[in-house]
């Protein structure tokens, strides 16, 4: 995969204005036959891209972001500072959608190609009283990713129209329970 990013890139150099189309064709691969209990476990936040920048100031108080999911629930733990918090939403799966339901908003994730070996890419589109918006996250059984797979990310993101990605600080701890 990131000898083909390349290939797109020299695609991109040569051909000029046209490149963003097959760049992005190549980099958003949604993933319609993944096993959904391959999800199963627990994964750190390490990037985010969110289309509202009051999710953006929310995450930037968070110091470390933890997702376990079961085959049941998928529930969120937040580092801030000493302090953990933890939210638990209900998971159905349906296909190759996995669809979160909260008190107040409910999730439809969707699961994505990334060249990351320990990763899960997928998109949020999340729905609200209030809002709907959607949001891109890679998670990983690492805290770091290579520079490579950060390149792609934040292309995947923008491919997407969202923006830059928020990249978690890999030195603070997570949060256990
Ligand atoms: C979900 O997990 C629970 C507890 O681990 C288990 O008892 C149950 O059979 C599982 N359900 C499915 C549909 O896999
Ligand atoms: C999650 O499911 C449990 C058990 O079915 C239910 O009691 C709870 O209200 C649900 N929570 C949400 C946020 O839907
Ligand atoms: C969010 O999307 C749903 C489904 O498309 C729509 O019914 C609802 O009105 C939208 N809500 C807001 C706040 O835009
Ligand atoms: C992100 O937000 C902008 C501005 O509200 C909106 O135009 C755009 O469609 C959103 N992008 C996605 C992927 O939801």
């Amino acid at each position: 995969m990131i000898l083909l990013a390349c290939a797109v890139v020299v695609a991109c150099l040569l051909s000029g204005t046209t490149c963003a189309p097959l760049a992005c064709e190549n980099l958003i691969r949604p993933l319609v036959d993944i096993p959904l209990d391959h999800l199963e476990g627990t994964w750190a936040l390490v990037g985010s891209s969110l289309n509202r920048s009051l999710d953006e100031d929310a995450l930037k108080t968070r110091d470390s972001v933890t997702f376990v999911s079961t085959n049941s629930t998928f529930v969120q733990r937040n580092r801030i500072g000493d302090k953990c918090q933890s939210s638990t939403l209900n998971v159905t799966k349906q296909g190759h959608v996995m669809t979160l339901t909260g008190a107040n908003y409910v999730f439809t994730a969707t699961f994505h190609h990334t060249s990351c070996e320990t990763c899960l890419l997928f998109r949020f589109d999340v729905q609200s009283a209030s809002h709907n918006t959607t949001d891109l996250y890679i998670v990983s059984t690492k805290r770091e990713l290579d520079a490579g797979v950060k390149e792609e990310f934040a292309a995947q993101a923008k491919c997407l129209g969202l923006p830059e990605p928020i990249w978690m600080d890999p030195t603070k701890e997570l949060c256990q329970s």
